[in-house]
């Protein structure tokens, strides 16, 4: 048996209990249909309409259960098809769809099939691939692949390992590999964890803070440690990858952590040279100064649809809040002129223009931004100008999102 089905078959992961589904809806990026909206469809999806999912190594089905249930609450006749190697896994995820009352056409087949599934039930308008893709035996197959399976308009959310935010973890898979590599999975877990108690305190894994799957569960210990296929993409990479398979990316998450200005000293020498680099270069460049990441969520289209795919500040875009009461948000803007936030280990300040404070209550409401201006006696183009900055910052930290027909 292929050596990662049977890691996925002994231990499905992450690890899941479907009685769970009763108390709480995992949610998470990508695929939060919201986020999809924002990213891939301009904030301007018409969720009436029939939309057909794929998603492709679905595991214990957390982007699934996820999708469906977002779904099926603002009632958008969706099509969603789970596809994965490992029958334990669709086996949670089934039964935790099944606790929801909510149904998918599950496949026992490897990713490479999507465009024959495609091309047998239609394209895909998106593709969720969360974890899978680096432990392909050949990953730009898998990544042409799902390319191949996406409808023209349509986009994907994936996720792959990053290399500098997993250091230590790459020795540590060799030096447990060389150790355990034969032996069943259980007892691998049980031995592995034995050798993780000892090590010295100059090893890297037991340095590195942003990698704890280990601590959570034997499934994750057996994913991060003892995985027998598994490769990191830094941003070039991915974006080679990406450009290999036709597509092309849209946004990373958050999009603050891939801007490399906050990395470096604000003098306008700095300014001047981060001027001279391309979009792409600022995210290889925010990767390899932040050290942080661990692992890279991007959305993707079609190469050459890239730059019309996220959604915009205009009078039309309804907006969707993603955190805490924007009301004591909106009164921490007005007396420090931002906010800090927390993301992977890092905190960033977030600077938001005062002027823009009085604004923030009305992101959770159901108004679109032009009858926020209105409300306010504000024509379009001075509410913008006001705005505009507080709407790529709140965007930046994935707090703000546009989604016409998507309540949160
Ligand atoms: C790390 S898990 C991620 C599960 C899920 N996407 C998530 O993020 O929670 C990887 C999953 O990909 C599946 N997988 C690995 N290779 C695959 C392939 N070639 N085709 C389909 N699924 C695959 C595994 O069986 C496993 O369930």
């Amino acid at each position: 048996m292929d050596p990662v089905k049977r890691q996925y078959e002994s231990y499905p992961y992450p690890a899941r209990d479907p009685a769970e589904e009763a108390r709480r809806l995992v949610e998470g990026s990508p695929s939060d249909p919201i986020e999809i909206d924002h990213f891939l469809f301009r904030g301007r999806r018409d969720w009436r309409k029939p939309f057909r999912a794929l998603v492709a190594g679905g595991g214990t089905g957390d982007a699934l259960v996820m999708m469906a249930q977002r779904l099926a609450d603002a009632g958008c006749p969706a099509e969603i098809t789970y596809l994965d190697l490992s029958e334990a896994s669709r086996d949670i995820a089934s039964a935790r769809m099944e606790a929801r009352g909510l149904s998918a056409t599950y496949e026992i087949r490897s990713l490479l099939d999507a465009p024959a599934i495609a091309a047998e039930r239609g394209a895909f308008d998106y593709i969720d691939c969360c974890g899978v893709l680096h432990h392909l035996p050949d990953p730009s197959a898998g990544f042409r692949a799902l390319s191949d399976a996406l409808a023209p308009g349509g986009g994907a959310g994936l996720m792959v390992y990053a290399p500098y935010g997993r250091e230590g973890v790459y020795p540590m898979q060799d030096a447990l590999r060389a150790l355990l590599g034969e032996d069943e999975p259980s007892a691998q877990v049980a031995l592995a964890r034995q050798a993780l108690a000892a090590l010295p305190e100059t090893n890297g894994f037991r340095r590195n803070p942003f990698v704890s799957d280990h601590e959570v569960s034997d499934a994750g210990l057996y994913d991060l440690l003892l995985h027998s296929r598994d490769r990191p993409y830094s941003v070039p990479e991915l974006l080679a990858e990406l450009e290999g398979a036709g597509l092309a990316a849209v946004s990373f998450l958050e999009p603050l952590r891939y801007d490399p200005a906050p990395h470096l000293p604000a003098t306008p020498e700095f300014a001047e040279r981060l001027k001279r680099l391309s979009t792409a270069e600022r995210w290889a460049l925010a990767e390899r100064l932040a050290g942080n990441m661990r692992m890279h969520v991007v959305y993707a289209v079609k190469a050459g649809r890239e730059g019309q795919a996220m959604a915009t500040l205009s009078a039309e875009a309804v907006p969707r809040w993603n955190g805490p009461d924007p009301r004591a948000l909106g009164r921490k803007v007005q007396a420090e002129g931002g906010f800090a936030i927390s993301m992977a280990g890092l905190r960033h300040w977030v600077p938001i223009p005062k002027a823009a404070a009085p604004f923030l209550p009305a992101l959770a409401s159901e108004r679109s931004f032009g009858e926020i201006a209105k409300a306010a006696r504000m024509d379009w183009f001075a509410f913008a100008s006001t705005f505009g900055p507080a709407f790529r910052a709140l965007a930046g930290v994935n707090l703000l999102h546009c989604s016409k027909g998507l309540p949160r």
